[in-house]
């Protein structure tokens, strides 16, 4: 077990690079199932996550090289047999492997998969528009099996789910007609996975709006493509900055992914500049308290809710946190007052941060993949300090994540726990 020892309080300064989407490689990399020959993909961020979905493929026959950011894979000899099970369980991105093998295999067995722990998280999205595109579902023991013989294009809701989506997307681009989805996610993760199954010859008109239509395709080419910069990555370090009162230029802040945030930093009266993909912002002395309320895209991203609670601690007045997706995203609170911040839980949507206070460094967990990212700037801006656990959680889906830090100046450092 490892922990991060962080001393604060840093005003961070200097440059960092946002690193590729990880909620786009994860389906592109799903989506590669569907491709024979080689496939590059550029700009890959080297994270526990991709890890694992690069392994599962490659237990399943996939040639794979993964090195300097670029997956070289090649999926001509994958078995007809299930992903393995155990690593499905562990990431919940492993949901993505059931339309790829599906459409490969004409059937899949898969268990629920795992994943940070923010709330309940069902697939009976997933499995609806599956059924209606002709798969035959069932479930026991919490695994799912799912055959698909003859599957057709028709009208389907994806209700948002991002995932879901993607699924039936990935499913959609092999599968004979017409498949409309309406109320499809519009996440730049999911475009961005349209665009890759795009360049490699699917068939798909509408993307980035709620309404895609996908018209089936015999064969997908083997292309190169490379991923656009994490969105989330990048909100991270800008609310980062924005909370140490520091002075950063965050390279690969793209700005039409991010305009909810942006509008929050106007609010808030956060001074920032931007050119071309550079975000650079510069120190704001009166931080005003905002509301957020959690929405899908183009409102404000659930991955950031909870770096917004450090800006919060740090504005006059009381911010308010709604957060309207997932009811287990609140979880890092009990943290943060620990840290000495004023914090009040209203339910387990709500919470209400009454600001300026000074934090102090005290040993703190990662509950999830974001809130361990929040944490971090936590004990950055705190006095003293802190050691945070769990941190393994983070390391799925941030690249580099101390040496980011420490590069803009916080002394962080990485140590190993003896087993306690
Ligand atoms: N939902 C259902 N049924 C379904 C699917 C979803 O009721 O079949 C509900 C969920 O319970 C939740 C809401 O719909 O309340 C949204 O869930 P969604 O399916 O959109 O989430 P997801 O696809 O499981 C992805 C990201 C998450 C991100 C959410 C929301 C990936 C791999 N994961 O999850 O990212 O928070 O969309 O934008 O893309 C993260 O990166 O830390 C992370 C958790």
């Amino acid at each position: 077990m490892e922990q991060f020892v962080i001393n604060g309080p840093t005003r961070l300064k200097g440059k960092v690079k946002i690193s590729g989407s990880k909620n786009a490689a994860l389906p592109i990399i799903a989506s590669t199932a569907l491709i024979n020959g080689k496939v590059t993909i550029k700009n890959v961020p080297n994270i526990k996550d991709v890890l694992s979905m690069i392994k599962i493929l490659e237990k399943s026959g996939a040639e794979v090289n993964f090195e300097n950011n670029i997956l070289n894979i090649d999926n001509s000899n994958l078995k007809k047999s299930d992903p393995d099970k155990d690593m499905i369980r562990n990431l919940r991105a492993s949901i993505l492997f059931i339309a790829p093998f599906l459409v490969r295999n004409k059937k899949v067995s898969i268990p629920h998969p795992g994943g940070c722990l923010i709330g309940s998280r069902p697939i009976d999205v997933h499995l609806t528009a599956l059924k209606k595109m002709g798969a035959v579902t069932t479930q026991k023991n919490n695994s799912y099996f799912i055959t698909g013989n003859n599957l057709g294009g028709v009208n389907l809701c994806a209700e948002f789910s991002v995932t879901g989506t993607e699924n039936i997307i990935i499913t959609a681009v092999l599968t004979r007609g017409t498949t409309d989805i309406c109320m499809a996610a519009t996440e730049p993760h999911v475009q961005d996975l349209c665009n890759f199954l795009v360049k490699s010859g699917a068939k798909i008109e509408g993307i980035g709006t709620h309404n895609l239509k996908i018209s089936g395709v015999t064969k997908l080419k083997a292309i190169t493509y490379t991923i656009i910069p994490d969105q989330i990555e990048a909100g991270t370090f800008a609310i980062a900055a924005a909370s140490s009162k520091g002075d950063v230029k965050i390279e690969g802040f793209i700005r039409k992914h991010q305009e909810s945030l942006l509008s929050k930093f106007d609010r808030c009266g956060i001074n920032y500049k931007i050119n071309d993909d550079i975000l650079h912002i510069t120190p704001t002395h009166d931080i005003k308290s905002f509301k957020i309320r959690t929405e899908i895209f183009p409102g404000f991203a659930t991955d950031l809710q909870a770096p917004m609670s450090i800006l919060a601690t740090q504005s006059t007045g009381t911010s308010e946190i709604y957060e309207t997706i997932f009811e287990g995203r609140l979880g890092y609170i009990s943290e943060l007052s620990k840290m000495g911040a004023s914090c009040v839980m209203r339910d387990a949507h709500q919470a209400s941060i009454t600001g300026p206070t000074p934090l102090f460094g005290t040993r703190i967990t990662s509950f999830d993949l974001r809130a361990g990212a929040t944490l971090i700037i936590a004990a950055i801006i705190a006095q003293g300090e802190s050691r945070l656990d769990q941190i393994e959680i983070i390391d799925r889906g941030y690249e580099n994540i101390e040496q980011k830090f420490r590069a803009l100046g916080a002394k962080i450092k990485r140590v190993k726990l003896k087993e306690e």
